[in-house]
Order: C-alpha cells, then sequence, then structure tokens
C-alpha cells in the first residue's frame, strides 16, 4: 500500500528552559543540525537524512513539556478533508495561514482528547540531506553527521486521558492502525496505545496518565544498535542524565536509550523493531508482564519510566 494522507510525524515542539543549554544538548552532543534561524525565543533542529528543513522546535519557557505534535501529509486538500472529518467527531479545528510556522504552507490544529495540540500540514520548505538529488552517493561529506549520528526524527509517547478517544480518531479520521497495546491485567483497561502511519512500529503512541497534555518522549533514529552503543559512550562522557540505559523494548522490539535534556525532557535514541503493515494484527501485552514489555533485556519495570513526565 503506497503511503498515502498522513505520511509521518514531521515536527514536534517542546519547551526548555535556556536556550543556550539546549543548544549544546541537542546541536553540540546530539548532533541535530540546527537549520533556521527566524525567532528569538525558539531553536530549529534537524536529523542529518531528513529532507525539511526542520522537524524539532525549542521554545524557551518557564516549563517544560510538549506545545504540540505536527503530522506531514501527502497532499495539501488532505488538511480540508481531514477537517471535516474531525468535525464529524466533534473536534474542534483552527485553520492556520501558511507562514504562521516557520517555512510552512497551511496548517490545521486541534486538541486531542488526551489534551494534546496537534497539527497537520502538507509542505515544509526542504533544504536536503547534505546530499545532492543528483547521483547523491551513499554518505554526506565528513562532519555533516555528528554526535549520536541521528538518522531522522521517529516518534513521540504522549501521556494523558481518555487515551481510547484518541486512538479512535487517529484510526477512524487518519487511516492509522494499532501496531500493539500495553492492558491492565486485571481489568482490560487501556494503558498504552501504539500506532503507526507508515511500516514504522509506531509513529505516536499514547500512556495513560491522570492529568493531559503531559509529555513522555520524543524520539530519534538511529541506524543501528553500534551507533546506539555510540550514543550511549556520548552520553555517559558528557555526563548526560540517563534514565534506562541501553536495553531492547519488548513493544516495538526497538533497541533504545532514554536520556534528559536540561530541561528534563526525555529523549530517546531508538533502532530496530519490525515492518508493520496495515494487515499485521495488534499485538497486546497485559501488565503481568509490565517488565519484558517495557524493558525485554531484565523483564524489570523502571518506575522514574512510568512516573517522570514533563
Ligand atoms: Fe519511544
Amino acid at each position: 500500500m503506497p503511503v498515502t494522507g498522513i505520511m509521518r510525524v514531521g515536527e514536534v515542539a517542546i519547551r526548555v528552559f535556556d536556550l543556550d543549554e539546549s543548544r549544546k544538548h541537542y546541536g553540540e552532543r546530539m548532533g541535530l543540525i540546527e537549520s533556521h534561524q527566524g525567532d528569538d525565543d525558539k531553536l530549529y533542529y534537524k536529523c542529518p537524512d531528513e529532507h525539511d528543513l526542520y522537524s524539532l522546535v525549542l521554545r524557551k519557557a518557564d516549563k517544560p513539556g510538549i506545545d504540540y505534535i505536527g503530522f506531514k501529509t501527502a497532499q495539501d486538500s488532505d488538511l480540508d478533508h481531514f477537517a471535516e472529518r474531525l468535525r464529524e467527531y466533534g473536534v474542534e479545528v483552527e485553520h492556520v495561514p501558511a507562514g504562521t510556522y516557520a517555512a510552512s504552507g497551511r496548517r490545521i490544529r486541534f486538541r486531542l482528547p488526551s489534551g494534546h495540540e496537534m497539527q497537520i500540514y502538507a509542505q515544509k520548505e526542504q533544504n536536503g540531506n547534505g546530499m545532492p538529488l543528483l547521483n547523491p552517493g551513499t554518505i554526506p561529506d565528513e562532519g555533516y553527521i555528528r554526535g549520536f549520528r541521528t538518522v531522522r526524527l521517529d516518534h513521540c509517547l504522549l501521556g494523558g486521558t481518555d487515551i481510547d478517544a484518541n486512538a479512535k480518531i487517529m484510526m477512524e479520521v487518519f487511516g492509522m492502525t494499532m501496531s500493539e497495546k500495553l492492558v491492565s491485567h486485571e481489568n482490560g483497561m487501556s494503558l498504552a496505545l501504539f500506532l503507526t502511519t507508515s511500516n514504522k512500529p509506531h509513529d505516536i503512541a499514547f500512556v495513560l496518565q491522570p492529568e493531559g497534555d503531559k509529555f513522555h518522549h520524543v524520539s530519534f533514529l538511529l541506524d543501528n544498535v553500534y551507533d546506539l552503543y555510540h550514543a550511549a559512550d556520548l552520553i555517559g562522557k558528557y555526563e548526560i542524565a540517563v534514565d534506562v540505559a541501553p536495553n531492547r523494548h519488548g513493544v516495538t522490539r526497538g533497541a533504545t536509550i532514554y536520556f534528559f535534556d536540561p530541561s528534563g525532557n526525555r529523549n530517546e535514541v531508538f533502532t530496530g523493531g519490525y515492518v508493520h503493515y496495515p494487515d499485521t494484527p495488534t499485538l497486546t501485552w497485559d501488565t503481568s508482564q509490565l517488565g519484558k514489555a517495557t524493558f525485554s533485556q531484565d523483564n524489570t519495570v523502571r518506575p522514574s519510566f512510568l512516573e517522570v513526565l514533563t
């Protein structure tokens, strides 16, 4: 099936306390590329193998967390289609003119039942991935890929209320599929839902929280587990606060490290996982196997991983 409609999570905007500290973390240490200048209170970053101008926006604020998550859709006309479908589901939609967000075409924005702001856009300026489009070769010039050697923005995990209603919108309005879910062993209640709009094991996931609009993590793709281990070495070298050292998720089967930016927002580097197709059945885990579902190399739940959100 060709990827049409929503293609991927293309933009995440998070709040940070201090732009200089954030530049050191995301730019100098992680090696994300500061790819746009325009606002005094924001930094714009991209991963090396992304074509769009930016995928991560950091906004100076007095508390950390997420401002919004943005999905890129294949065609401009999708925006009107989705706006109409969202209204049928009782979701209020705002149309945002082109240029409101840096180097971006028009957008729609709305709040999910979990309290998060979601945006959809079809157009954003592109500045390439460091290689020409004609006869590109296989690797960019030395020095372009630095730090943690990230490939691209991969997914987000958001915490909030009413995550079943979120999943219903993701699937019925946007055509996403649910790759995996974690439910209560006692009563079957949904605790975490993993949704994909592509062949990735997840583009977005929601974890049940008593409060809405919470941010669990933003994740960046790496090529392979060797790069994951290299990132772990740099995390140690720079004494970056670690939440979970290298391990493998049961859910998604991705190899992972969790760490925190200087404002307390959780970041992940992620690699591996399986190829998902729309007809792949949803995999279900229950809390009797919570250790294995979260961290399958030691089957151990980390309380911080479940409890710390911004
Ligand atoms: Fe993740």
